[in-house]
């Protein structure tokens, strides 16, 4: 391996153009070699905003070509297994975006693939690296909050996808509220033993006719005991509202929104101040940085990567019982599905 960790970006869309920019300006110990999308102008577009040397719109070629050292998967969902499963036998290391795929015999594949080949795989849980919910999550982890009795979960987006985004998504459990069961996971360090869904369309019609929903509630049942809540909306008029708190026996951690700045404002009939920033990309930006700086370090210095294939399946799993709930109107338990 060179000194530098030579990456192949898959998918040059949304996500993959920010994690180029950061793997170009953030993280020293890697350099995007080459970037491949099916569709060039977007990878040639990329190349040339961050000087990236090499393009190409065969992300198999470019899977196999020997001076790539790992792969990032930044393509569209339904081509992640094929992605993972070629990467792997061709023994590089990979990071993925979530999730791995909407169905569980395809992430079995990938995840076979990744075990047979020996690579390392880091699924793209980002909310994991923001400092606020690590701080929560090593609370709990120290035991300074006691005994984990409730946790809370509120994750709200500013306003809904389109609505042709809506109809391939996987809908809401698939598409959105897979961070939230995987912060549910990470930060109770527990499996989720069975979920129990309230589901209703009160931000958009036009998502109900699409065949799904766009506000939940659903609750949790850990293995450790402890109960969970999570809270999903489409829209949230005040921004993007992303916060968690963890009750224990010895008592609590919460937190809160992050906003532009932190100034409040007192003035003769109200105390104003800025509203959350908008999404994610604002408001994770860091966390985006941070989960690849230690992707690259787990390669480099051969440690383990911190968001595995189990947890890249668990959340996957769980959003389907959170479905079958809504629709059988009854807990459901995880084991049902995985
Ligand atoms: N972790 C997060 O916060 C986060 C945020 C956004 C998106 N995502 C995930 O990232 C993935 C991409 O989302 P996006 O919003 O960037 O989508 P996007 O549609 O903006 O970009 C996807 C890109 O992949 C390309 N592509 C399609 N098939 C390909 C293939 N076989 N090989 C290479 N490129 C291919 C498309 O041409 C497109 O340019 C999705 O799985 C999504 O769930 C994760």
């Amino acid at each position: 391996m060179s000194k530098k960790l030579r990456i192949a970006v898959l998918g040059a869309g949304r996500i993959g153009r920010l994690h180029i920019g950061n793997l170009s300006a953030r993280i020293s110990d890697a350099e995007v070699k080459v970037i491949a999308d099916v569709y060039a102008p977007a990878a040639e577009k990329c190349a040339a905003d961050f000087s990236i040397p090499e393009v190409s719109s065969d992300p198999l070629r470019v899977i196999e070509d020997p001076d790539v050292d790992a792969v990032v998967i930044c393509s569209s969902t339904d081509t992640h297994s094929d992605l993972i499963v070629a990467a792997a036998k061709a023994k590089k290391q990979i990071f993925c975006e979530k999730p791995i795929a909407l169905g569980l015999d395809r992430i079995d594949a990938a995840l076979d693939a990744v075990e047979k080949a020996g690579v390392k795989l880091q699924i793209g849980f980002n909310r994991r690296f923001d400092s606020n919910y690590r701080r929560v999550h090593d609370l709990i982890q120290a035991g300074e909050i006691g005994d984990l009795h409730v946790l809370k979960i509120a994750s709200r987006d500013p306003s809904p996808p389109p609505i042709e985004y809506v109809k391939v998504s996987g809908g809401l459990f698939l598409d959105m509220m897979i961070h939230d069961f995987d912060m549910a996971r990470y930060l109770a360090g527990s499996e989720v033993e069975e979920v129990f869904t309230v589901g209703a369309v009160r931000v958009d019609p036009e998502i109900g006719r699409a065949g799904d929903i766009d506000t939940a509630v659903v609750t949790l049942r850990f293995e450790n005991g402890a109960i969970g809540t999570i809270d999903n909306s489409r829209r949230a008029v005040y921004g993007y509202d992303q916060r968690v708190e963890a009750f224990g026996s010895l008592g609590m951690a919460e937190t809160a929104n992050r906003r532009p700045n932190e100034v409040r404002i007192y003035g003769g009939s109200a105390v104003k101040e800025d509203l959350p920033l908008n999404f994610f990309v604002e408001r994770y930006t860091e966390s985006y940085v941070a989960e690849l700086k230690e992707f690259v370090e787990c390669v480099i210095s051969d440690r383990p990567t911190p968001v595995t294939g189990l947890d890249g399946r668990m959340p996957v799993a769980i959003g389907y019982a959170a479905k079958r709930s809504l629709d059988e109107h009854r807990p459901v338990a995880v084991s049902e599905i995985a």
